[in-house]
């Protein structure tokens, strides 16, 4: 039986972490997977999730099985985390997921089960792992435009286009802030004129809000989601803890469905539950419960917002010292785009013959579409990926 098996695909991303531990030079950067750096090039534990840790382990009295849907007050605090006061807690439905990945797939899985016809909408370019679950669900893929790799921002107009192609009931998978891998996001008076047109289209849009808390700000970044869920019926929100709270191994994420009127929310929880059963049972519970602690103590939460900040902060300083320090060895703004781009990453429209060009020759690892990782930056390591990326003519 076992034999029978096809070699599967191995996940660019994935695959760059390998590739970057079996490199022997000492000198090599990391550009690679989204995990938030510091200075030291070490993932922190967050101080606030710290002490929760510590809180939890004098506290915690039972092991005991938790809720199929998670802990409601994780739930309740990440959906105001997400929603805001954007619609009423009756239009509400959400579940715990195993990362955000797992909301994600989960997402899919309800559409698949609601309108089995729907194709899947995917941003040309996405994380590469949309189009694999989308696919490996069996349900039909379809790209709309997104990036311009001209000016490096946001080929609006282009996605409009493809998305008056999409059907009634298709769904689109859309990137709610900080897009991955291309670091160009849609401002606000477009996600209006983006959610006109789902409305208008009774398209059912899943929004990966992955990243929240890493682009202008909690809140601001979740702006086009609270935009979007106060002007149409249904959608669903894949949101996670792994970036802003650092607890990428916890599996820590969180599925909202947003419904048109209370008996619909029912059912979509009713369906949630189900899902949750179906693919693993009960959701994990450490990485809630710290996160459910945190936002609920407004001392923690003022100690974790810091630090988020800091984050995001020392993200965009070096977003901008490598726009200037590229414009200073090129003499041209027309690396001005990485400074305007928002979240962890952005695309820098490189060859996969010049991102390979820089891994042998400077050791610098980034994902072959040309996708780096700006917390992989450090104010040491800026020059040398400034020169490597002139030199292999970007
Ligand atoms: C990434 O895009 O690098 C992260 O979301 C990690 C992953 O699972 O791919």
């Amino acid at each position: 039986m076992l034999s029978n098996l096809q070699p599967q695909k191995a996940d660019k991303i994935i695959q760059l972490i390998q590739m970057y531990k079996d490199d022997p030079r000492e000198n090599k950067i990391d550009l690679g997977v989204g995990m938030y750096r510091n200075a030291d090039g070490v993932t922190p534990v967050m101080k606030a999730v710290k002490t929760a840790e510590r809180m939890l382990w004098e506290s915690e009295s039972t092991k005991s099985y938790t809720g199929m849907a998670g802990e409601p007050a994780y739930l309740e605090a990440m959906t105001s985390l997400v929603l805001g006061n954007s619609i009423g807690n009756d239009r509400v439905a959400a579940a715990h997921t195993p990362g955000g990945t797992g909301a994600v797939r989960q997402s899919l899985e309800l559409v698949r089960l609601a309108e089995r016809n729907a194709s899947v909408w995917i941003s040309a370019p996405s994380w590469p792992n949309h189009r694999s679950i989308v696919t490996y669900l069996g349900m039909p893929a379809k790209e709309y435009r997104y990036f311009d790799y001209e000016t490096r921002g946001v080929d609006f107009h282009g996605m409009m286009a493809s998305l008056a192609d999409a059907e009634a009931g298709d769904a689109v998978v859309l990137h709610g802030c900080c897009h991955n891998p291309t670091g160009a996001n849609l401002d606000l008076a477009q996600w209006g004129e983006l959610s006109d047109l789902v409305l208008k289209k009774g398209l059912i849009p899943i929004v990966d809000i992955a990243y929240q808390g890493f682009g202008e700000g909690l809140d601001e970044d979740a702006a086009p989601v609270r935009l979007m869920a106060s002007k149409i019926p249904e959608m669903l929100v894949a949101a996670s803890c792994s970036k802003n709270f650092g607890i990428y191994r916890e599996r820590t994420g969180l599925l909202i469905a947003v419904a048109p009127d209370s008996a619909t929310k029912a059912l979509a929880q009713g369906t949630l539950v189900f899902l949750n059963r179906q693919n693993y049972s009960f959701p994990p519970d450490h990485g809630a419960r710290l996160v459910s602690m945190i936002l609920g103590d407004p001392s923690l939460k003022t100690e974790w917002m810091e630090e988020l900040k800091a984050m995001r902060e020392s993200m965009r300083n070096l977003r901008v010292s490598l726009s200037t320090a590229l414009r200073d060895i090129t003499g041209s703004d027309r690396f001005a785009f990485i400074g305007a781009h928002r979240g962890m990453f952005s695309l820098l429209g490189a060859t996969t013959e010049q991102v390979e060009a820089m891994r042998d020759k400077y050791g610098i690892y980034m994902v072959s579409d040309s996708r780096i990782n700006v917390a992989g930056l450090s104010e040491k390591s800026v020059p040398i990926v400034a020169r490597a990326i002139a030199d292999a003519g970007v």
